[in-house]
């Protein structure tokens, strides 16, 4: 084993040299939105992604992928630009990081200054404010971003009912052919994607292509026949779809934006904690399973092309998502909080040159599969990493394996340095074995809430509102998450100011159902320690204290 792990060393530390000298490779960053990991390459086999799961076997899989807040603007803005939610100050959609935080070099921009060709389709910056009503172009792109015309009519009254009518719903699996322009989003993003893949086919430069895919965001306005792949027989509730009663109320997302769709309107749910009945439960999984599909049957298109092109050999292809998703775990919906379920993504790094360590790539490497065809079609598993990281590490990672240089760390007040990162490049990572867990890795997350108690503008308030930031670390063995009382105009978090704790001992408890930092035996040590430290230094603390008293013998 250890000799095999030296050859690949070895044969990585060549190839990269190889590729260098040949030319940089391109860059294919393909953004799902409010996708959490549900995917048969993440072991959810009961949903049908056989394209995503070809890449995920061709590509090094991280099992444990973080977001810094779960949800879009704030995400993307922070995995864009490397640095977490405090440094770009965004914790809602309203500002835009150059004129309110720091000048930040984006990754995009980055690529861009380096020589590379840089474009970007679909839902990749947040739109509106968040980057300047422009995808902060022209920064970040060459060329301006295209968006798909028929995401005008997303929101609009095109989901047709049971009472025959058309609702503004949830639940919207259409007919494509009679939607206004006859197409989807994400069908126009491929298709404009494909196009630039055609045009750089022969350019001189290297290209940074990203696609950020519309679906499973809501409303589930997908194509109506990915519906079939999910008979609602099939469907089950998720495993706790109750509230837990150790959950402070902080903690809780009451899921505002699924309410206020028609046809979960009419459902008359009562607010915050619903529930919703669990007949329609089931049809929101099914639809979002759907629309999963949907989106791994476009992937599949693009990824085909990239191969058919000739392009796959030199492009290192990354899939990912902003964040993840409730399915009713914990009686919640959408995104909005610190769970796993919501700050989880799927995080699969295709990069040519170590897989062909393998033998993996002979011939072609991406065909596509079509799911109505090959439903179940499975695929050898790629090559898992379980230690945990996190989006901010992506701009790092990317640009190491182009060969430009790592941006360096960030000091601790960073507004003033336009470059720098707060991850660190995973590619030692991508020739770790898989049973090397790094048991020190710590992703942070965070989320900000306007009162203790759930109210209509829990789920994203908007900055002057926020008085109060939860703030969590996930390590391999414990969620722990303190929401503590957060000034907004001076962007202070007072750590000793605690609302609520979240402890979740994750080796026994891993859909975070049982929360015991109330009992005693868990109190006692953190009350302790300093809170003048920064709160990733004093949460990560306190995880140490956790590990010296709680763990059972023998867990380490
Ligand atoms: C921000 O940075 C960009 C390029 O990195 C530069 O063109 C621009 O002038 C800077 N803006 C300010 C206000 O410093
Ligand atoms: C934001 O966009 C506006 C309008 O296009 C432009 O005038 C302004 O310079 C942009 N802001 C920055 C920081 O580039
Ligand atoms: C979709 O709509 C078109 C145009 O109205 C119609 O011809 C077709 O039969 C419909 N397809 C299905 C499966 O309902
Ligand atoms: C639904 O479940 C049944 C029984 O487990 C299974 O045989 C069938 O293949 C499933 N249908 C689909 C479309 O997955
Ligand atoms: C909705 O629920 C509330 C309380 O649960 C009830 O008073 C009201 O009559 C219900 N409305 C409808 C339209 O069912
Ligand atoms: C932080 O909270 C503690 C406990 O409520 C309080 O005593 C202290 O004054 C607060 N510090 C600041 C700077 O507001």
């Amino acid at each position: 084993m250890a000799s095999c792990t030296c050859l690949t060393f070895l044969t990585l530390q060549m190839l990269i040299s190889l590729v260098l000298s040949s030319g940089r490779p391109n860059i294919l960053l393909i953004v799902s939105d409010d996708l959490r990991p549900a995917m048969g390459s993440y072991g959810f086999s009961g949903v049908m992604t056989p394209n995503l799961d070809q890449l995920a076997s061709e590509s090094v899989v991280f099992r444990n992928a973080f977001a810094q807040q779960a949800v879009c603007a704030p995400s993307r803005t922070s995995f864009l630009t490397s640095r977490r939610p405090d440094a770009t100050r965004l914790y809602d959609f309203n500002s835009y990081w150059r004129v309110h935080a720091g000048n930040y070099t984006t990754l995009p921009q980055y690529f861009k200054e380096q020589g590379y060709h840089t474009m970007s389709v679909g839902k990749v910056f947040h739109p509106g404010i968040a980057s300047n009503h422009s995808d902060d172009f022209p920064y970040s792109w060459s060329v301006p971003p295209y968006h798909p015309a028929s995401l005008a009519y997303e929101k609009r009254k095109v989901c047709r009912g049971k009472d025959g009518k058309l609702h503004a719903n949830l639940l919207c699996a259409v007919n494509v052919s009679e939607m206004p322009l006859k197409t989807l989003p994400d069908m126009e993003s491929t298709a404009e994607a494909i196009r630039l893949l055609q045009s750089m086919r022969e350019a001189q430069e290297p290209f940074f292509l990203a696609v950020g895919y519309h679906k499973p965001h809501i409303p589930f306005r997908i194509p109506q026949e990915f519906l079939k792949l999910y008979p609602l027989e099939n469907m089950t509730l998720a495993p706790d779809p109750e509230v837990p009663k150790g959950l402070p109320p902080v903690a809780y997302n009451p899921w505002t934006d699924i309410r206020k769709r028609e046809d979960v309107q009419a459902l008359n749910v009562s607010f915050p904690y619903g529930p919703i009945p669990p007949d329609f439960q089931l049809r929101i999984r099914q639809h979002y399973f759907a629309a999963v599909s949907y989106v791994d049957s476009l992937v599949g298109m693009l990824l085909s092309t990239l191969d058919d092109l000739g392009l796959a050999r030199n492009t290192v292809v990354l899939f990912t998502s902003d964040h993840g998703w409730s399915l009713g775990e914990h009686g919640e919906w959408a995104k909005y909080s610190n769970f796993d379920v919501a700050t989880r993504v799927p995080l699969l790094i295709h990069v040519p040159w170590v897989m062909s360590r393998a033998g993996r790539t002979v011939g072609r490497s991406f065909p596509f599969w079509d799911v109505f065809r090959f439903p179940h079609k499975r695929f050898a598993k790629g090559w898992a990493v379980r230690s945990v990281v996190e989006l901010v590490d992506l701009f790092p990672t990317l640009a190491e394996l182009a060969g430009l240089k790592v941006p360096p760390p960030c000091p601790h007040a960073s507004f003033a340095v336009q470059l720098c990162t707060e991850g660190s490049s995973l590619v030692p990572s991508l020739r770790a074995p898989e049973h090397r867990i790094d048991t020190e890795a710590i992703a942070y997350s965070q989320y900000p809430r306007p009162s203790d108690e759930p109210r209509d503008d829990s789920d994203l308030p908007s900055l002057p509102d926020i008085r109060i930031m939860g703030y969590s670390v996930r390590s391999w063995d414990y969620r722990y998450t303190l929401w503590v009382t957060f000034d907004p105009t001076h962007f202070q978090a007072n750590l000793s100011d605690i609302h609520a704790g979240e402890l979740y001992l994750l080796w026994e408890d891993p859909g975070q159902d049982h929360n015991v930092y109330d009992s005693s035996e868990h109190s006692v040590p953190y009350r302790k320690l300093s809170s003048v430290l920064p709160w990733r230094d004093v949460l990560k603390q306190y995880l140490l204290c956790f590990r010296k008293g709680l763990k059972p013998e023998g867990m380490l």
